[in-house]
């Protein structure tokens, strides 16, 4: 295959979602001819949906800390390079009003097509070519270039970025693409699976909770050494909500969560102060002043509680304690990629440069953004290692 002087370039990029547009945007400014190429028909599908619409494109308290990796230390360089105030200023500097909901989570206050519109602005600004529905057949490497073959012709370029993203979400343009790319060049792929996902149940639990459907409330679940102290939502598939989407990447099939139902509360001396003040209250009434009020009914009935606290020795208390406190629950598995956030595991880091992202053995093969195995917490981190690693490739590439 051969390329023609026009599709020739610098550096090809393939994907046209968060990590390749600002790597796109970087390469670009630093004079080089970059082209993005993508699949799909429209340049950055999932940060259109993410954060509900209206993206949560950074985490103001982003560190290292917040990310899962075979080899952890791997993000904090280019973490350190390019930190959430960079693309904040860069945001304020396209005029986008934002604002920050939970904790250093910041979001746009219209619409994530307000980020897509930046990229894209700054893409255009930066010389940058992006052609779309444009699928890729071969890729080959001779004499220091490499050779693009795609459905509109071949194209050539000293560098090549690997940007397509995960296995999450196939309905928007999700492929494995990008770790074929990596075996075809050497690079070892750690095993891929869900993450930031919905939770499953066994059918028993599920009809037991259908009934919640829509509810919502602050738990903390743990699991494997990890806890999160968010809102679960009860769903009609099983269990969800940040906590859940959180705990659910350090979870295991067959591993249970631990939930406690009521974090601010020290239950059993609550309950124990219940008994001897009002000793004729019920569980059930305790529930319900601390629990949404569909929950409290449906938990109560679920454990038989029944009858005035008095009723209840001190060793029933601290089993009703325990079970509020340390609710045990066995999910049957997770949604799975259909609906998962991101996919954790993909490209060893241990093969690539941390400062440029490039293949220690081909060092002008780029691998960025989701497809590599750096995963974020929920909250604004996935987009921060997408824009963090787009920049370290950007400026090398
Ligand atoms: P990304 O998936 O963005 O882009 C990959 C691109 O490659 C796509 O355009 C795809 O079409 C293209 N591609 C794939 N295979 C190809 C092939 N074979 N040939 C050509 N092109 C190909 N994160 C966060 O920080 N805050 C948030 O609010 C959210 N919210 C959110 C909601 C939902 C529903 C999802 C699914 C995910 C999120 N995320 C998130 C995660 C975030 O979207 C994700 O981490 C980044 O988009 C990853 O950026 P990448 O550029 O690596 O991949």
């Amino acid at each position: 295959m051969t390329a023609s002087s026009s599709n020739q370039y610098d550096v090809v990029i393939i994907g046209a979602g968060a990590a390749g547009l600002m790597c796109a945007a970087t390469a670009g400014y630093r004079g080089r001819k970059v082209l993005v190429i993508d699949h799909a028909n429209k340049p950055g599908k999932k940060i259109l949906m993410s954060g509900g619409g209206r993206c949560n494109f950074t985490n103001l308290n982003s560190t290292a800390a917040n990310f899962l990796s075979d080899n952890p230390r791997f993000c904090i360089s280019a973490l350190k390079r390019y930190t959430p105030q960079h693309f904040l200023d860069l945001v304020e500097r396209h005029g986008i009003e934002h604002e920050e909901k939970a904790a250093g989570q910041l979001f746009c206050k219209d619409s994530a097509k307000d980020i897509v519109a930046m990229l894209l602005t700054e893409c255009e600004w930066a010389g940058a070519e992006i052609r779309m529905k444009t699928n890729v057949k071969s890729i080959a490497q001779s004499y220091g270039s490499y050779r693009v073959n795609t459905s509109s012709g071949t194209l050539a370029c000293t560098s090549l970025i690997i940007a397509c993203g995960g296995l999450s979400i196939p309905t928007m343009g999700a492929t494995g693409f990008g770790y074929e790319v990596a075996r075809q060049f050497g690079l070892d792929v750690l095993p891929t699976r869900a993450g930031l996902v919905p939770f499953t149940l066994h059918p028993e639990l599920k009809q037991q909770l259908a009934p919640l459907s829509g509810v919502s409330c602050p738990v903390d679940a743990a699991c494997n050494n990890h806890n999160f102290r968010e809102p679960m939502l009860v769903t009609h598939r099983g269990l969800s909500g940040p906590s859940m989407l959180q705990i659910s990447s350090f979870w295991q099939p067959g591993d249970p969560l631990t939930i406690n139902l009521l974090p601010d509360r020290n239950i059993l001396e609550d309950l124990l102060a219940l008994r001897k003040q009002r000793p004729q209250s019920t569980i059930a009434q305790y529930l319900a002043l601390h629990l949404p009020k569909r929950f409290a009914q449906a938990f109560n009935e679920i454990h038989g509680w029944s009858g005035p606290l008095q009723g209840y020795k001190n060793s029933d208390l601290e089993q009703v304690s325990e079970t509020l406190g340390q609710w045990t629950v066995k999910p049957a598995g997770t949604e799975g990629y259909r609906t998962a956030e991101v996919t954790l595991g993909g490209v060893d880091t241990r093969q690539l440069s941390s400062k440029t992202m490039a293949a220690l053995e081909h060092p002008n093969l780029y691998f960025i953004g989701e497809v590599v195995d750096v995963t974020g917490h929920l909250g604004g981190h996935n987009f921060q290692w997408a824009w963090a690693s787009g920049v370290a490739a950007g400026s090398a590439a």
